[in-house]
């Protein structure tokens, strides 16, 4: 059986964490395959949202095995944190949750460091969640790092304070002033967490099941216009985001990829810094925020909001060659008479549809208008009851992309989800 993929097309928050969720009855496996509490995936059933940062979005269904692949990067204090409150819901995580021995640890220095490199940078920051993201990634390919099967091996406690002696001397070059101790100890309480699950070759794990027949869908953080390599660099993370993150990510092979689920919300948010072309600083993009609550699941800063791009969405769907799109949020813009849409680029004089090396350039969009639906799309429990102008919208999408929608999401509840039968195939 092939790993199905599901990611991010936009930059984060596309509402992975909710579909997911919804999708795991037909799995047996749920996979993270990079990122680490940078993430906010946030889950809403039984009138209960719930926020998961680095556990996949599997954890609640009992029948399901959820791995952190070894291309997460793993904060203990965080990892608690998530456990402690899985707890106070009555989830036994521990059953169910397994973790690559060869997940990087992410340090409290990590975290300090990153501190530092933002305040160094000033008005050029990159707007990380400070995390510890960056630096945890450095140190993995800078081969310095710890990995979670270090904390059961030989001498992990040396290890660890040879590596923060080393972080302290670079952060005395950043002139940076910190408090280690009280985050010190939370993190070795992490670290006793953390001891209480199986540590496991997650690889060859994943890769049994698979001859097995049985079915893992690989989870995404991020989105790909954050990826380091694809995404609007140096605004980005330190991941790859894209389908090939799920193959280094897990250790599947790439002829082993079966659907890739890109994920897009049917308008664009951002949070933090770098370039926007759709960006709006107006009512609208403020009816965006308010009625989207575009709010940071991880650290709660208002995401700056915008229309559609699909230049940028066709990009991200060649990059990681999805075979099928999930659209959500479209109900946010239910009262909007307009809907827009940005069919091309203006960029150094010429109008272009392909997406720019240097998009920190200034990029006027093109766009074209739409008649918005004006019907509350939270109520449609099937693809018939969906009003005319919306289904103009999606087949737009659709015929400019050259891949179908097939499932589309209503609001933010597990139930508000409607899978498509009546969909076209496209030559892509
Ligand atoms: P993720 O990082 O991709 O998992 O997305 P987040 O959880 O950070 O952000 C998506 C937000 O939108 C969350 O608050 C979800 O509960 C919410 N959400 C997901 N799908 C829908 C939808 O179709 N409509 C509405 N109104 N909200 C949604
Ligand atoms: P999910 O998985 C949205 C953004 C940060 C910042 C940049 C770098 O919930 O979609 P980092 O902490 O990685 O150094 O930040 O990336 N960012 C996200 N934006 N959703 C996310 O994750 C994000 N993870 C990182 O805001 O601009
Ligand atoms: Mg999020």
């Amino acid at each position: 059986m092939k790993v199905d993929v599901l990611l991010g097309l936009q930059w984060g928050d596309e509402g992975k964490g909710k579909v997911v969720d919804v999708l795991t009855p037909n799995y047996d496996v749920i996979a993270r395959f990079q990122g680490g509490p940078n993430a906010g995936h946030s889950l809403e059933f039984n009138n209960i949202r719930h926020v998961l940062h680095t556990i996949p979005s599997g954890i609640f269904h009992k029948d399901t095995i959820n791995i952190i692949g070894n291309g997460v990067v793993i904060d203990p204090v965080i990892f608690k944190k998530e456990i402690d409150s899985l707890v106070k819901m009555g989830v036994d995580a521990s059953s169910r949750l397994l973790i690559s021995k060869r997940a990087h640890l992410i340090l409290p220095t990590h975290r300090i460091l990153d501190a530092a490199s933002e305040a160094y940078k000033g008005k050029s920051k990159i707007g990380s969640t400070l995390k510890g993201i960056g630096p945890a990634y450095m140190d993995k390919t800078g081969r310095n790092g710890l990995r979670i099967g270090d904390i059961t091996g030989n001498n992990f406690i040396e290890k660890y304070q040879a590596l923060v002696e080393k972080h302290k001397q670079i952060i005395r070059q950043y002139k940076y002033t910190y408090n280690l101790s009280g985050y010190e100890k939370e993190w070795y309480d992490g670290i006793d967490t953390l001891k209480g699950f199986q540590f496991v070759d997650s690889e060859q794990l994943i890769n049994t099941y698979t001859h097995e027949n049985k079915k893992v869908l690989a989870e995404g953080a991020q989105g790909t216009l954050l990826d380091i390599d694809f995404g609007t660099y140096p605004y980005v993370t330190s991941s790859n985001t894209i389908c090939a993150g799920a193959c280094t990510g897990l250790g599947i092979a790439p002829n082993k990829i079966g659907d890739v689920f890109g994920i897009f919300k049917a308008y664009c948010t951002r949070v933090g810094s770098g370039p926007f072309p759709t960006e709006l600083f107006d009512e609208t993009g403020k009816a965006l925020q308010k009625f989207g609550n575009e709010f940071g699941s991880t650290t709660g800063r208002a995401r700056r909001c915008g229309w559609l791009d699909l230049p940028a969405l066709k990009y991200a769907i060649m990059i990681n060659g999805a075979t099928q799109l999930i659209m959500t949020k479209a109900d946010v813009m239910d009262q909007f008479d307009i809907i827009k849409v940005a069919v091309a680029y203006k960029y150094q004089g010429q109008a272009t549809v392909s997406f720019p090396f240097d998009m920190n350039e200034p990029i006027e969009p093109v766009y074209k208008e739409m008649k918005g639906w004006k019907t509350d799309l939270t109520k449609i429990t099937a693809e018939d009851q969906f009003p005319d102008e919306f289904l103009q919208y999606m087949d737009f999408i659709e015929k400019e992309v050259g891949v179908p929608v097939k499932i589309v999401s209503v609001g933010p509840d597990r139930k508000q989800i409607i899978f498509r039968k009546n969909v076209k195939t496209y030559i892509g």
